[in-house]
């Protein structure tokens, strides 16, 4: 068998790079070890930067997402016992964030590649990649893919980045001394828009799918056990931090799904070895807090998709060459701005008396500056692709 792309994953990287290219003529095929079932079922974030939205769009794959997704122009920060917005539309005019559930988007996506006709293999085992350096292939479950590139968007956990010898990368990695507890509740959110809370007890965030479906986040150890956290103890700690301001009462429900994530920034440089090129979560992780782990993905897969147009149009590797340099800037960009939010809004049980009154002080500068308001605002909807 022979593709011109190897696509490792289908995940949103996966899926958008094999559609992207598929609309340039680029013929592709998605290896995902999952079935489609699972991918379409994984919940994970749900908030899309405008040039993520507009990339949607442009492939054709944004009409569902234009119906339900909800469009915020801005979010709150909550401390000190009083909330205070970020208003998108004074400070960035004209950008906005869209909430949409990543998994819809991989549900969009699977659609419009299999409309399409694509290829997408769900549950192939034994995935792995050779003759990088050369002409590569991928064998999966006794059967051989010969390529002319292998793209590998298989997340943090994939083969990919271990296919890459170990001497040719250079890791830069930061664990944080906490997890986020995720829920989803069939209840009607108690906001219009997003909040961020940091208390005393930890952060918590106040999210939404849809005017049923809420989403909640709360700080807990990065030890924390699901089994410890019955229904009533996490509405009562969310009570706890999001009722910090007078006049707020929180709405429960249902708890649907519930998760714990650990808390990691992580890069590898560079993005690509040889024929193979990293995209998303397989090259770069950071902290849900800033929403850009998924943004990051699509960047990446642009940068990607134009290269290869070139690459496949008449041979030429300038783009190819420069694919990890490209992508990084705006990488690094995403983790200083990930790793600012984590550390604005969450309590570091290391911290003393003197760091808390200067994250204290920080956030009430970021809350009444315009410029700082700005910088957080600017990177929060996202710069521009
Ligand atoms: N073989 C085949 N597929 C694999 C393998 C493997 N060995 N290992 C992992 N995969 C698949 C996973 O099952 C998953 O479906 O690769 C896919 C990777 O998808 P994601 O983890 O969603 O990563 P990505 O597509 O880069 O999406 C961007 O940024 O912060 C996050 O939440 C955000 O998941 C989103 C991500
Ligand atoms: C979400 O809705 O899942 C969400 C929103 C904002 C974040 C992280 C996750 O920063």
């Amino acid at each position: 068998m022979r593709t011109q792309v190897a696509i490792i994953g289908a995940g949103p990287a996966g899926l958008l790079l094999s559609h992207l290219l598929h609309l340039r003529g680029i013929s592709s095929v998605v290896l995902e070890r999952r079935s489609r079932d699972y991918v379409e079922r994984r919940i994970r974030a749900g908030v899309l930067e405008q040039g993520t939205v507009d990339t949607l769009i442009e492939a054709g794959v944004g009409e569902r997402m234009l119906r339900e997704g909800l469009p915020h122009h801005g979010i709150e920060l909550r401390y000190g016992g009083a909330g205070h917005r970020i208003p998108f539309e004074k400070l960035v005019p004209g950008r906005a964030i869209t909430v949409y559930g990543q998994q819809e988007v991989v549900k969009d996506l699977i659609a419009a590649r299999l409309a399409a006709g694509g290829d997408l293999r769900f549950e192939v085992e034994d995935v792995a990649l050779h003759d990088l350096e050369s002409q590569p292939y991928v064998t999966f479950g006794g059967e051989r893919l010969d390529c002319d590139v292998i793209a590998g968007c298989d997340g943090f956990h994939g083969v990919s980045r271990p296919s890459i010898p170990e001497d040719v990368l250079t890791v830069f990695e930061k664990e944080y001394p906490f997890a986020w507890l995720g829920i989803l509740a069939d209840v009607a959110p108690s906001s219009e828009e997003l909040i961020y809370t940091r208390t005393e007890r930890g952060f918590a965030l106040h999210s939404m799918r849809s005017p049923t479906v809420s989403r909640f986040y709360l700080q807990v150890p990065p030890d924390a056990r699901l089994e410890d956290w019955p229904d009533e103890r996490i509405w009562e700690e969310l009570r706890i931090r999001l009722e910090s301001v007078p006049g707020f009462t929180l709405a429960t429900g249902e708890i649907t799904e519930r998760g714990i994530t650990p808390m990691r920034s992580f890069v590898a440089e560079p993005m690509q070895y040889g024929k193979l090129y990293l995209a998303g979560d397989a090259a770069h992780i950071v902290p849900p807090t800033g929403a850009k782990g998924l943004n990051l993905a699509v960047a990446d897969v642009r940068v990607l998709t134009q290269a290869l147009a070139a690459y496949f149009a008449d041979g030429s590797t300038d783009l190819l060459d420069g694919y990890s340099e490209a992508c990084l800037k705006r990488v690094w960009r995403a983790q200083h701005f990930s790793w600012w939010m984590t550390t604005l809004l969450h309590t570091f049980e290391d911290d003393d008396a003197y760091m808390r009154r200067l994250q204290l002080s920080y956030l009430d500068y970021v809350t009444s500056s315009e410029a700082a308001a700005t910088t957080l605002a600017e990177n929060y909807v996202g710069l521009p692709f």
